[in-house]
């Protein structure tokens, strides 16, 4: 009998995987040399026309597929890895959490229940209570302190918003349906629902309020681009007057255009008088928590029902690893944790994280968070966040010493953003060309003006990095100077504009 293919890549397995850990170390090792973004020539549908149309019947050698690594996987990626990368929010990598990912695919368990694979539910409510305490976390969200809340991990904090958003609802709808007296039905309890957050809240709210059929109350943030308190103190009583049923507010410990964090200790005291579930989303912002001077904007957490960020942005967990917590994980299970005769367990008071998400398999995050933290250590993890920190100060302070530009909003967890002073339309052609250089940046709108965002996310980023970016700044703001025929436009005077 011929050789089973399976067997045949066995007998490689070695051998090939040695020479693709090689590529990985090689790739992280000189990412400097790779331009950051792809060429400007690569369209979209590029790929079509140098793949066949059809998938290939016989086995390719390995040895072809390698070269496709470098003829068409490399030219089409954007190397978020860079120290030349500050897109979006960047995200993690480390060699330990790696292990752990090519673990979990070997291992290729998809752990939904304790006993479908009973490791995938004790680690990770080992990894969430070890994080929890590291960011010391109120004792009702750790397992351990068994006052009935604890954590799990979703894929992404869109997930673990969409969670909490349907576990507050049916909390919500249930004790109202449970007072007679009031003699509703649930629908009519569904549609006067209402959630609110701020004009600064990441579009994921937005999407889990059209999943589980919830309105939103999108309110106006303040000036520094917090929740307006006091507005939403106005819109909750508007709509209890109303005869609406307010029930869910969301804070942002780290907005996604400009890292505000909202002021969870007055949010939460209104959501306290008022009976709502509150909900920090800290996806990007929430790492900086594990390092204790960073705390304040934490003061309030005890008051929040769940707890939300990704470990895979600045703890520098490889991509997908967000963490969630919850004070009462059982009305998590009431929401979500719908059984089948196929499921059944021999243990029905025990966590069963596929009551913690939509799909029913899952992968076996925890074994990143295993890895990262045991081979790198605590000290070593806090220590890049806080060279994060630094870097976008150190940035900051350069910004500062120049009149032309201008950095509006607080520094926070890494991140600035700057314009040049009182003009939308030059600090867009700076920032149109500076992306023409090998830089990667995204901008945002914060009330009228045009802002360039740039986060310190890669951990390999260093001083060096932030001097070189500057100068670029500089050079390219210099250029622009010389050109623009609206000079006075850009070298007024600084002063504040809202
Ligand atoms: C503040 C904030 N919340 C939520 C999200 C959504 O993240 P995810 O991709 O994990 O759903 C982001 C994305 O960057 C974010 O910045």
């Amino acid at each position: 009998m011929s050789k089973n293919r399976q067997d045949f890549l066995n007998d490689d397995f070695i051998k090939n995987g040695e020479r693709l850990l090689k590529f990985v170390a090689e790739y992280h090792n000189n990412i400097r040399k790779f331009p950051v973004r792809p060429s400007p020539d690569l369209k979209p549908g590029y790929l079509r026309v140098m793949l066949p149309s059809k998938a290939n019947d016989k086995p390719i050698s390995f040895e072809s597929v390698f070269i496709d690594i470098f003829n068409l996987i490399l030219p089409g990626l954007v190397h978020w890895q860079s120290p030349k990368y500050h897109g979006y929010y960047p995200t993690g990598f480390s060699y330990p959490s790696l292990y752990g990912d090519i673990l979990s695919a070997a291992f290729s368990c998809i752990g939904f229940t304790w006993s479908a694979c009973p490791i995938y539910t004790e680690l990770e409510i080992i990894m969430m209570d070890w994080l929890a305490k590291e960011m010391d976390l109120p004792s009702k969200f750790i397992f351990d302190s068994k006052l009935g809340g604890g954590g799990g991990i979703e894929g992404s904090a869109s997930e673990s918003v969409l969670i909490v958003l349907i576990a507050a609802r049916e909390k919500k709808i249930s004790e109202l349906l449970s007072d007679s007296s009031k003699n509703m039905k649930y629908y009519d309890v569904l549609s006067k629902l209402r959630a609110y957050t701020s004009d600064q809240t990441h579009s994921s709210i937005i999407k889990a309020t059209r999943l589980s059929a919830i309105q939103l109350n999108i309110i106006e943030s303040d000036k520094d681009l917090r929740l307006g308190v006091e507005e939403l103190q106005i819109r909750i009583k508007q709509d209890l007057e109303n005869g609406l049923i307010p029930f869910f507010v969301c804070c942002n410990i780290g907005t996604t255009s400009t890292c505000a964090m909202d002021n969870i200790e007055e949010i939460g005291q209104i959501s306290k008088k008022y009976n709502l579930w509150l909900h920090i989303d800290a996806a990007y912002a929430g790492s900086l928590f594990l390092c204790k001077e960073y705390r304040q904007s934490f003061s309030g957490i005890n008051l929040a029902q769940s707890f939300n960020f990704n470990p895979h942005k600045l703890m520098s967990i490889c991509f997908d690893c967000s963490v969630l917590w919850v004070e009462d994980i059982n009305v998590i299970k009431m929401a979500l944790g719908l059984s089948a005769v196929y499921l059944k367990s021999d243990y029905p008071n025990i966590v069963e994280y596929k009551d913690w998400q939509v799909s029913l398999g899952r992968r076996f995050r925890s074994l990143k968070l295993y890895f990262h933290i045991k081979l790198l250590g605590m000290d070593f993890i806090k220590a890049q966040i806080r060279n994060n920190v630094a870097l976008a100060e150190y940035l900051g302070d350069l910004i500062r010493t120049d009149e032309r530009l201008y950095v509006p909003y607080p520094i926070a967890a890494g991140m600035l953003c700057f314009c040049v002073n009182k003009s939308n339309s030059l600090t867009q052609v700076l920032f149109k060309k500076l992306n023409e250089h090998d830089i990667y940046l995204t901008s945002t709108e914060v009330k009228g003006r045009f802002l360039i965002r740039f986060p310190i996310g890669s951990s390999k980023c260093d001083k060096e990095d932030v001097d070189d970016a500057w100068k670029l700044i500089k050079d390219i703001l210099n250029d622009i100077n010389d050109t623009n025929q609206d000079h006075n436009d850009i070298t007024q005077t600084r002063s504040t504009y809202i």
